[in-house]
């Protein structure tokens, strides 16, 4: 193993190793170089037992041990349950720092400036609307359509609304994209919501901060002015805060893979949000609640764990890919809850069940041997219900605290110079050379 430090060109150091590996079927050995703790997939083609070989390929199913790119966005540190955004602890964030803010930082790289701020909230503020045609789109749906269906169906609308934004090379419109996404996020999860309820759309309210002016879409009826409470206000601003980016997570892989062939944005975004229905990513906090539900009381809960080590049950909210420890969010998420329930004067009787099935969990070694601790998802869909959110709108409020971190993995996916479609190869198991087999000879076994 060699061991040397090559700078690039910034100064950054890389570090540059190697892997000496034989392959036993030929006797030949080979040096592999490694960098930044990883060896390059195309390096092992080399690594053949005959000229016509195609070479040695990697096989990583769910790319569990996969670098795909380089990223300057998010640091975890899994084990540690460490999550940073551009350096800045998502603890400092969250306690100091508001979700536009967070979403400049994330999308630019630094801290904006006082004059930065201003003009970006100033940008996102007159970008909340929706043109009207989106209403007469909303209105196709059935009215109990999942809010989740009616927004990757309108995100991906946005493209037809701004065909310019297909020029992705042009630094303006890659720009003016991020803007619209996230600030049109909110107005067509609102006009889902109140769609849904057969209540009139609440257009955007300037005056009202960025989640001031989504709780007035969401819950404003007849009175002149909303006046968001600023506890909720605040703990939505937060929980948008957590929930901004995670580094290479299946929404946004899927943002990456299908802006990789070059579309606007909203189309790319899209697939993002199609990746965060699923019950085993966004749709978790959904899950959750239906979990908790199902349990009903603390006295169900030994029954309960004893159905997920059987394997006939999931601790939703519970696991994480990189997080062998307590997602960092999810303690951020938990010192809230009591502060919403208290501002929304409401009970929830689920919390009682969630502290003790936390307790329980924590305490059991089947849950901790397999490194199973609470994650983002666990605590939030109980805020959301004290809010008075729909549960199957919990992971629409996921997709609008995940849109900046969307818009970051692929404006950082524009600007990559290892930029390549992506196009992964398989292990191909079915049968060769077959020959086309005639109707009447066919006898339905397949042969
Ligand atoms: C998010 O990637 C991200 O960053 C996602 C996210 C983000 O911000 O973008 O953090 C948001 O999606 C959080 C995760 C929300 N999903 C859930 O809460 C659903 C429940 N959790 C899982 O299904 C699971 O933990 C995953 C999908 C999150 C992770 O799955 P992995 O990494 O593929 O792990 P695995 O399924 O291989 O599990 C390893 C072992 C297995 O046991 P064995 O077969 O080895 O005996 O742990 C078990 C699993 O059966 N296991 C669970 C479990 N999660 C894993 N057993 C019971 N309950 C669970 N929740």
């Amino acid at each position: 193993m060699t061991d040397e430090t090559q700078a690039t060109q910034d100064g950054q150091a890389t570090q540059t190793d190697s892997l000496s590996v034989t392959d036993n079927r030929t006797g030949e050995s080979y040096d592999i170089e490694i960098t930044d703790g990883t060896v390059r997939a195309m390096d092992l083609r080399q690594i053949k037992v005959s000229e016509d070989d195609f070479g040695l390929m990697t096989y990583d199913p769910g790319y569990s041990n996969t670098a795909s790119c380089r990223s300057a966005i998010t640091y975890i540190d899994g084990e540690k349950g460490i999550l940073e955004h551009r350096g800045i602890p998502i603890e400092q964030l969250a306690e100091h720092s508001t979700f536009l803010e967070v979403s400049f930082l994330i999308l630019y790289g630094h801290l904006p400036t006082e004059d930065e701020l201003s003009q970006w909230i100033y940008e996102i503020t007159h970008h909340t609307y929706v043109h009207e045609n989106i209403k007469d789109f909303m209105s196709g749906f059935r009215h109990d359509a999942n809010p989740m269906g009616m927004l990757l169906a309108s995100v991906g609308a946005l493209s037809t609304f701004y065909p310019e934004a297909v020029d992705v090379s042009d630094s303006h419109q890659r720009h003016v994209s991020a803007v619209r996404m996230i600030a049109k996020m909110p107005t067509l999860a609102a006009f889902a919501y109140r769609r849904s309820l057969g209540l009139p759309y609440v257009y955007p309210n300037n005056d009202l901060s960025y989640t001031g002016n989504f709780l007035s879409m969401l819950f404003k009826m007849a009175e002149p002015q909303y006046e968001p409470d600023p506890r909720l206000e605040r703990a939505l601003e937060v929980l948008f805060i957590l929930h901004a980016d995670h580094e290479q997570n299946c929404s946004a892989a899927a943002v990456r893979v299908v802006g990789s062939s070059l579309p606007d944005p909203f189309s790319a975004v899209a697939a993002g949000v199609a990746g965060l229905y699923g019950p085993l990513h966004g749709g978790a906090n959904v899950a959750v609640l239906k979990m908790l539900k199902k349990i009903g009381t603390p006295d169900n809960i030994p029954d309960f764990l004893e159905g997920v080590k059987q394997g006939n049950e999931r601790l939703m909210g519970f696991g994480h890919r990189v997080y062998k420890n307590y997602d960092p969010r999810a303690r951020i998420i938990r010192s809230h809850v009591d502060e919403v329930l208290e501002a929304t004067s409401k009970e929830s009787p689920l919390l009682d069940v969630a502290i003790e099935l936390e307790k329980r969990a924590l305490d059991d070694e089947y849950f901790t041997e397999r490194k199973l601790y609470p994650n983002v998802d666990y605590w939030s869909g109980i805020i959301y219900e004290a809010m008075n959110i729909p549960p199957d709108a919990f992971t629409v409020m996921f997709a609008i605290g995940r849109t900046p971190g969307w818009m970051a993995q692929w404006l950082e996916l524009m600007n990559d110079e290892e930029f390549k479609i992506a196009r992964p190869r398989q292990i191909y198991t079915g049968p060769r050379q077959t020959d086309y087999v005639p109707m009447s000879e066919r006898n339905g076994s397949g042969s």
